[in-house]
């Protein structure tokens, strides 16, 4: 094979963002980097007038758009779960049927895609094994291939061809912070722009801008009650099982702050939908298992509610995350974490940021090794 010739990608990472600047380790300095990391996401992308979002590395055409009859979302792991949140909002926002599959079952499912199937990789690195694997499957198949990546020209970045980067920075503790907000952010930018081209009207579209424009700022709120959140962690530093359960947008919150606790804290945690703990885990609810409850105000409040009475009931101590001000949750819980009040599409954010400062600030109380959790890998590069 003779020589082979590329040409130059500029990365814009500062070489500062490398270090710990001060921080104890990479995970908390990724944590606290969340309203800066979501400000760069958002920069230049959110059209407030048109009620709009401009999104260039796209590169679809309105009438593509328009023509999308499915989108097929996959991705492993923390963007497993942005993915899941990507369901409710192409769904919500552009009335397109959405499925979320694991990176990992798609190429062994002989998965259906039509001429006008769109499928969207997301992965912070760029180089998951399973996911690069579904993404060359998709486009055999011949679906149009958008990812979703943080890393300026990842594997998947160029194989997909377009798509939206996160524009994160650099995440160097194993465990996925800083790019979940920004997936967050970037897949809800993406439901707009479909959107607009499909059903939103444009004071729909600015109403949903404006939201999304208040991403950094509740991530900064939510930051501010690390103190808080240290104290419960301690309460519960000997506490060896815990539940995350949720409802709705804070569903997949849920599954991420469970997973959070057991890669970075060695803790058994089992995130679940907060319907199905009457199924079959509320067996398992006795004093010595917390459950941490996502209640921030929505829809399925009331039926969340309902669920924290049925754990206190079987003793199990109950942490609620809840909306500032929020009576009805904080007289059900044992503890409660406060995130700002914000629309609920947009909740799993400062949601998801509490989390993982409760994962960080157990983990730290149990001596663990956090930014190199044992047999954990930054990026699956093997099946
Ligand atoms: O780089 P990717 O987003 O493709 O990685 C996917 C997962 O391996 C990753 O999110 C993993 O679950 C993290 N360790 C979670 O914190």
């Amino acid at each position: 094979m003779g020589p082979v010739s590329r040409a130059p990608t500029a990365i814009e990472w500062d070489v500062r963002e490398m270090e710990k600047g001060g921080y104890e380790h990479f995970m908390l300095k990724e944590i606290h980097e969340q309203p800066q990391a979501l400000a760069n996401a958002l920069r230049g992308r959110l059209l407030e007038n048109e009620g709009a979002t401009k999104l260039s590395g796209l590169q679809i055409e309105p009438r593509e758009i328009a023509a999308i009859d499915r989108i097929v979302i996959a991705a492993c792991g923390t963007s497993y779960y942005a993915g899941m949140l990507g369901r409710y909002f192409f769904e919500d926002f552009a009335y397109v049927p959405v499925e979320v599959q694991q990176a990992a079952e798609f190429r062994y499912r002989n998965p259906i895609i039509q001429a006008n199937t769109c499928m969207i990789a997301i992965s912070q690195s760029g180089e998951t094994a399973d996911t690069l694997a579904a993404v060359r499957e998709g486009i055999r198949k011949g679906a149009m291939v958008l990812g979703v990546c943080n890393v300026v020209g990842s594997t998947i970045a160029r194989e997909a061809g377009r798509g939206v980067y996160l524009h994160a920075g650099p995440e160097v503790g194993v465990a996925s912070t800083k790019a979940f907000a920004c997936q967050v952010a970037v897949l809800a930018m993406m439901a707009v722009a479909f959107g607009r081209t499909r059903r939103l009207t444009a004071t729909d579209g600015q109403r949903l801008v404006r939201a999304i424009a208040r991403l950094p700022d509740l991530a900064a709120q939510t930051l501010a009650q690390e103190d808080a959140i240290r104290a419960i962690a301690r309460k519960h530093a000997k506490a060896t099982d815990f539940f995350y359960i949720g409802r709705g947008h804070a569903y997949p919150a849920a599954l991420e702050g469970a997973l959070k606790l057991k890669e970075i804290a060695y803790v058994h945690a089992e995130g679940c939908h907060a319907a199905e703990l009457k199924h079959g885990p509320i067996a398992l609810l006795d004093a010595a298992v917390p459950v941490i409850v996502a209640a921030p105000d929505s829809p399925e409040k009331a039926k969340t509610i309902a669920n924290m009475q049925e754990c206190r009931a079987r003793k199990a101590p109950v942490v609620a995350i809840a909306t500032a001000g929020d009576a009805e949750v904080s007289d059900c819980a044992d503890d409660v974490i406060t995130i700002p009040a914000c629309p609920d599409f947009l909740a799993p954010v400062p949601i998801v940021i509490a989390e993982q400062l409760f994962a960080y600030h157990s983990a730290r109380l149990r001596g663990c090794e956090i930014d190199q959790p044992r047999n954990l890998a930054k990026s699956v590069t093997v099946e």
